[in-house]
């Protein structure tokens, strides 16, 4: 539009122009009256597929929102993308201006490397800090608030905010009326999900992780991202919980289970002696529990069911469990007088507060690889733009997923445990010890995220989440880039690095900006790093959103007298990865981490 006026010289080619429009028109007659001819012959479903919604094709740029109108028709509102035009394109001053400041996630790659540039910010604390607060409000820049897309529409609805138990979304759905799947690019059907798994996901063998995780890290990510989905609702859409950082992972989701765990005498979990050490209790005492379907042998009653059909989870709640009634004996040696309920309560968000504590130091510290020392200190964010609000994302569930983590087999002793022992049953735990246990999830290397490194044993989940990843319509793994101002692959090599997986993904996709979310993240070339980087930009930025946006951080929760005191407020400020352990093991303290040690 408006481009085409181009000034002509002379009558010659004037007489040329008119020419050629009188000769459009009539292909234009023709082709119209034929289209109408054929379209008596077409049934009213084969008519609609002739004409698609403008918007699959996404013509706004710069995250501007696309609308289709009568007559394929559709208009661009750019308002707040800092762009305007008819397609959003042309950049206001100031977004020329704000261009120069580098995003969180612009600035990777320097977080990543330039190590002796960051020695000198984290031994000047002052500094370090300042670094901290703009770091985390750019990553959190990233995260909606309040949400606006669910699933369920491809615009923007009042449900995206007021239905808590919809996840939320950071891209809409692709339109229903669409060419193909991904929009207008691709082929018209996705490619078939056992082929995918076969060719580009199976493993041939182990790839482990370039920066030496281990599966401590592993079973920890999936252990605490459970506190934000407890289970999937009805469809791929909802889930149950709360979204949020709330410990649900330790207490239950319903007060019904919360209640159900409890000792009732000092603020105490009910537990039970097993082998002269304190393990969750038994489910038979619990048997009411909203969570406890029994799954596969369970006889443990845990805030999740699916504690207890891995050892590696089983071992988190475990440790937590021991935490809480440590905690409250902490507690109770300075309010004496404190009943059962207040000493529990209390105890709760110290815990809460140890999690959000432990995940930002230790764990995203080591997936993101930043070189800057992640502090824990909320008082950085108080009074500045942050808003302590979260709702779960669709693509973050999915992106959590994380299954070429794990390894093939674990070694315990010298037992060889194949991955298909200990993904289910309990056994290593207690044949070997919980801290015989520890100590090999410590020292066994996990995969890299990355092609044809998933176990056979994880095809099923694997085909799960691509099903499930289709019937929520994920744009595609280029669109997201974009969202997250990154770069979109220009070509197939250049997301995956390696040219065989590259034509096989070819070979599917056709064209690369049909390559779904998914299967784009888990197959884009990782480097030397735990998985590629939109993943992990991803996974980082909507983390830090849900660690700092729990009540805890916020003015009027972060302060000692919320956890019982100086008591309390000690325990949040020095508790680590490290500590956790060594106060609840009986006799394994050591080095933990989230890598191998040698
Ligand atoms: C939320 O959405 C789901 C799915 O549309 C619906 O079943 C449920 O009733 C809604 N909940 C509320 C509180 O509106
Ligand atoms: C439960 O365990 C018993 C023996 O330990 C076994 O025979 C049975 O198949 C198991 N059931 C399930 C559902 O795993
Ligand atoms: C452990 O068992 C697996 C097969 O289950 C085997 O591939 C692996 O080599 C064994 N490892 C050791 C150290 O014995
Ligand atoms: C915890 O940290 C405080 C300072 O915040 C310190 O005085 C105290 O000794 C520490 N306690 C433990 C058990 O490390």
């Amino acid at each position: 539009m408006g481009e085409s006026t181009k000034r002509l010289p002379d009558e010659r080619q004037r007489n040329r122009l008119w020419t050629a429009i009188l000769s459009l028109s009539v292909v234009v007659l023709v082709v119209s009256t034929s289209y109408r001819l054929a379209n008596v012959c077409l049934t009213e479903e084969e008519t609609a597929a002739l004409e698609y919604d403008p918007c699959c094709d996404y013509p706004c740029m710069n995250l501007g929102v696309c609308t289709s109108n009568e007559f394929n028709d559709y208009t661009c509102d750019c308002t707040g993308t800092g762009y305007y035009g008819i397609k959003c394109t042309i950049p206001e001053i100031g977004t020329l201006l704000s261009s120069f400041i580098p995003d969180a996630i612009s600035a990777y790659g320097f977080l990543t490397s330039h190590d002796w540039f960051w020695n000198i910010v984290n031994k000047n604390h002052g500094l370090r800090d300042q670094v901290s607060a703009r770091l985390y409000l750019s990553l959190s820049d990233f995260t909606d608030s309040p949400p606006t897309f669910e699933s369920d529409h491809t615009f923007i609805t009042a449900d995206a905010f007021f239905n808590d138990s919809l996840f939320t979304r950071s891209l809409p759905p692709v339109p229903i009326r669409c060419p193909t799947p991904m929009g207008t690019k691709g082929p018209k059907e996705l490619p078939n999900i056992d082929t995918l798994v076969e060719k580009l996901f199976a493993r041939k063998e182990f790839h482990p992780d370039p920066q030496n995780s281990n599966l401590l890290f592993q079973y920890y990510a999936l252990h605490f991202g459970r506190q934000f989905v407890q289970g999937p609702g009805s469809g791929p859409q909802l889930f149950k919980g709360t979204g949020e950082m709330d410990a649900s992972h330790i207490y239950g989701t319903e007060e019904k289970d919360r209640q159900l765990l409890r000792s009732g005498i000092n603020g105490k979990l009910r537990s039970q002696i097993l082998n002269g050490e304190e393990f969750p209790p038994s489910l038979s005492d619990n048997a009411d529990m909203s969570t406890s379907q029994p799954l596969k042998n369970q006889s443990f009653a845990l805030a999740h069911p699916t504690f207890s059909s891995s050892p590696g989870l089983f071992v988190f709640a475990t440790i937590w469990l021991r935490e809480h009634n440590r905690v409250c004996d902490e507690l109770l040696k300075v309010h004496s007088d404190w009943d059962d309920e207040r000493l529990y309560e209390t105890a709760r968000l110290i815990v809460s507060g140890e999690v959000v504590k432990i995940t930002l130091v230790d764990f995203v510290q080591h997936l993101s690889q930043y070189k800057l020392d992640l502090s824990f200190n909320p008082e950085l964010l108080h009074e500045t733009r942050f808003q302590f609000h979260n709702r779960i994302h669709a693509e973050f569930n999915h992106l959590f997923d994380w299954h070429p983590f794990v390894a093939d087999y674990l070694l315990i002793n010298n037992a060889n445990y194949s991955l298909k022992d200990y993904s289910s049953p309990l056994d290593p735990v207690f044949n070997e010890g919980i801290d015989k246990f520890t100590e090999a999830l410590l020292k066994t290397r996990a995969g890299v995220i990355t092609a044809q490194n998933h176990g056979e044993s994880l095809y099923p989940f694997l085909k799960e989440a691509l099903k499930a990843s289709r019937q929520l319509r994920f744009q595609g793994l280029n669109a997201y880039r974009r969202k997250f101002n990154l770069m979109p692959f220009g070509s197939f090599e250049e997301l995956t690095g390696d040219k065989e997986i590259a034509s096989l993904l070819e070979e599917v996709y056709e064209d690369i900006n049909a390559v779904e979310f998914y299967v784009g993240l888990l197959v884009e070339r990782s480097d030397s790093s735990i998985s590629g980087v939109t993943m992990m930009n991803m996974a980082v930025a909507w983390t830090i959103k849900s660690i700092y946006s729990s009540p805890l951080c916020s003015q009027l929760y972060w302060k000692p007298s919320t956890f019982g005191g100086k008591v309390g407020w000690d325990i949040i400020q020095n508790t680590s990865l490290q500590k956790l352990f060594c106060l609840n093991l009986r006799t394994l303290c050591r080095d933990f981490q989230f890598t191998v040690l040698s």
